[in-house]
């Protein structure tokens, strides 16, 4: 099925079917486009990406998909926010040319059984913590890139590890699209911007900006000359400790390209950690290098 959605008052093109996207992307042959995939509820962060995309490239395309194969628990999965008609308005104000909001049975169909694994890199963090999830983001996202075949792509910084699989993917499967990741967008208490903020309640949202400042802590302590990562994975995990309602999943200095953890932090480091408030987990970053 695809659909324009004139009932809403949006011009941009917004289709579900496969061939109306690649209909519309081929239409102008030479123009570059900049793909940002989503999966909807869109935010600053979002938007952030949106907005380079638009200076970079002739064309925009964004996919608005909660990707069912990258849930492992199925309350996580029923419980993710969704808003498609302020989406839309957004993606509007900010010149967006085309939106691919599919159905589950477009992207999986029945009787799909093709999946998509990067091996090393997913073990550890959050593929360790959420067992299947980057086999489907790597499926799910080569799907987005052989539908909208752009020229560019932007991904956060905020799920890093995310960044560094699909640069890892796009190179080893050849896909000719430039990857680029894309600062952290912060709310002024420095929580960093995420779908997944509107299902904490208000003592959670308050108690959660630790993650921030546990990060900060540790890279001020790294940038007055601490080198042992042990001692700055403990001054996060205190700071975390010390909040009642968070619940520390992992703290992890590890390096920003194999994400291998480190014992001494040479030049460079990715400081991450995931934080439960409940059932709410939040994952945060920061690249330290002297
Ligand atoms: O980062 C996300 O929102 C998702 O993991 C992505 C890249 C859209 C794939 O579903």
């Amino acid at each position: 099925m695809s659909f324009n959605l004139l009932t809403l008052n949006v011009c941009m093109d917004v289709f579900s079917a496969i061939a109306d996207i690649r209909r519309v992307r081929w239409s102008e042959p030479r123009a570059t486009w900049g793909f940002v995939p989503t999966m909807g509820f869109l935010h600053e962060g979002h938007l952030s990406l949106v907005h380079r995309a638009r200076q970079e490239n002739d064309r925009v395309g964004v996919s608005i998909f909660v990707n069912p194969t990258q849930f492992n628990e199925p309350d996580d999965l029923a419980t993710y926010p969704s808003d498609l008609d302020r989406d839309l308005r957004l993606l509007e104000n900010e010149g967006v040319d085309l939106v691919w909001n599919p159905s589950q049975d477009t992207v999986y169909p029945p009787g799909y059984e093709t999946y998509v694994e990067v091996t090393e890199v997913t073990k550890v963090l959050e593929g360790a913590a959420r067992p299947g999830f980057f086999r489907g983001v790597a499926t799910v996202v080569t799907k987005l890139f052989n539908v909208f075949q752009p020229n560019r792509t932007y991904f956060g910084q905020k799920d890093a590890q995310q960044a560094v699989v699909i640069r890892r993917m796009a190179a080893d499967l050849n896909f000719p699209i430039e990857v680029i990741v894309c600062p952290t967008i912060r709310e002024p208490d420095g929580l960093a911007m995420s779908s997944r903020n509107a299902n904490l309640p208000p003592a959670a949202r308050r108690e959660a900006t630790c993650l921030y400042h546990a990060l900060l802590a540790a890279k001020e302590l790294f940038e007055g000359g601490e080198r042992d990562a042990e001692r700055l994975r403990a001054t996060m995990a205190g700071i975390i400790n010390a909040v009642e309602l968070a619940r520390l999943d992992y703290v992890s200095v590890a390096h920003p390209d194999t994400l291998q953890e480190q014992a001494v932090v040479h030049d460079r480091a990715l400081l991450s950690l995931a934080v439960f408030f409940n059932d709410v987990r939040l994952i945060d970053n920061m690249v330290v290098e002297r």
